[in-house]
């Protein structure tokens, strides 16, 4: 079937969706190459199906989401893609969606900023039933990325995200707030997460941070922009595509998110999870995104002793190791250490509320880990202040060599 790619009120490129299976088919006429989809290549006029159909594919819930086989057969459909069709493609992180041909549907009418949506595919992906009634479709929840169970809501006008951990431990939304605290201490731009509780099991909840003028970029497509060469890493790669596309202040904010990083032993702070906002209507770059999606951290799929001992802490997005990474760090002039004091007893605080998904000892050994890492990053700041410092090695006098007293010898 025929669709047309928009991106708000603007019509960016026709294409053919077969419909069984929820895959492009066909690009067929571009309207607006300006409004593509970030990272999209067009040659001589020709858009990327491979890549638009990547992009599509990126958009609708990733196979690996917790419980989606189960919340697929409660829906009856075949598979995610599909699902995403059923929502026209609108999502609550940016601005595109597809209209069917010969539709007239407008944007305004049917964007998830302005309208409200159901909430019945939200209740079965989190294994909620919703028998007896028919289900309604029209969901940002069929666009929402990532691995944990979660839900779009509504709340006094408020759109609203509740995402779930993990079992056994169910630590990410803990380590959301707890996050949430560090960055308040050191001033990190963040979104913050709080802890509602929903038939016996922890969520996370946080404010959307897209408004409907802005939409968020991840620094997936951010890196798709530009090609990168065998001899460049992948920070200074991202780097370069920031500095051509010209996104603000990407250095100090990704310092910013590797000291996090590193305090909290983040474990997936992979290229979609990080990313930048841009003004949806003039594609103007705002700057770096609130810090969302830490809760993979402070050992939370990992038993106690295992967070003791600090082994085995997965690493990304740009070293294998946070020992590597956090040495990408340009300053760290702008943390104040002293605002740390006190954190461990909010840890405390918020673990307190966990009940039987952490107790005094898993409490004790997170609390411990952050501690011990601070401690760690303290004594790297010190010594890249010392390097940056230290005058014993200056040169004396900085006078020109003179070659020609050289070559007369
Ligand atoms: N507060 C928010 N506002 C807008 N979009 C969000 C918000 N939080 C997350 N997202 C989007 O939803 C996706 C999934 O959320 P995330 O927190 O990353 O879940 P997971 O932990 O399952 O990976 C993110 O990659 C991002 O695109
Ligand atoms: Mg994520």
């Amino acid at each position: 079937m025929k669709y047309t790619v928009m991106h708000k009120n603007i019509e960016v490129a026709d294409i053919d969706i077969d419909e069984e299976v929820g895959v492009i088919r066909k690009v067929n006429k571009l309207y607006d190459k300006k409004h593509l989809p970030l990272g999209i290549d067009v040659k001589k006029g020709i858009v990327d199906r491979a890549a638009l159909n990547e992009w599509w594919k990126n958009r609708s819930i990733p196979d690996s989401r917790s419980g989606v086989k189960t919340a697929l057969e409660k829906l009856g459909v075949p598979n995610t893609q599909v699902l995403l069709l059923r929502c026209n493609g609108l999502s609550l992180s940016d601005q595109y969606w597809i209209r069917p041909d010969g539709s007239g549907a407008k944007w305004k009418d049917i964007n998830f900023f302005e309208n409200d949506f159901s909430e019945d595919v939200g209740h079965i992906l989190v294994g909620h039933d919703i028998k007896g009634r028919k289900i309604d479709y029209s969901s940002p929840d069929n666009s929402s990325d990532g691995f944990l169970e979660k839900r779009w809501i509504i709340e006094n006008g408020t759109r609203k995200l509740l995402k779930s951990g993990s079992s056994p431990f169910r630590q990410q939304p803990f380590c959301e707030v707890i996050a949430s605290s560090v960055m308040d201490r050191l001033g990190i731009p963040h979104v913050k997460y709080s802890i509602v509780w929903d038939n016996g099991k922890p969520y996370s909840i946080c404010d959307d941070f897209i408004t409907k003028e802005t939409e968020l970029v991840t620094a997936w497509y951010v890196s798709k922009t530009r090609k990168q060469d065998n001899s460049t890493s992948a920070y200074r790669h991202l780097l370069n595509c920031c500095d051509t596309l010209g996104t603000r202040n990407a250095v100090h904010s990704i310092d910013q998110m590797l000291v996090l990083d590193y305090i909290i032993a983040n474990e997936d702070r992979h290229m979609n999870n990080f990313g930048f906002v841009r003004d949806a209507n003039t594609l103007e770059w705002i700057g770096f995104a609130p810090i969302y999606d830490s809760g993979s951290s402070l050992g939370y799929d990992k038993l106690t002793s295992q967070i003791i001992s600090g082994s085995n802490v997965q690493c990304k997005p740009f070293k294998k190791t946070h020992e590597e990474q956090i040495k990408l760090v340009s300053s760290f002039d702008w943390v104040n250490f002293d605002a740390l004091d006190g954190v461990e007893d909010e840890i405390r605080d918020i673990l307190s509320s966990a009940g039987e998904y952490a107790d005094e000892t898993r409490t004790n050994a997170i609390v411990y880990t952050v501690k011990k890492r601070i401690g760690e990053l303290e004594s790297l700041a010190m010594e890249k202040r010392n390097i940056i410092d230290n005058i014993e090695d200056d040169v004396a006098e900085d006078i020109a060599e003179n070659y020609g007293m050289k070559f007369d010898m």
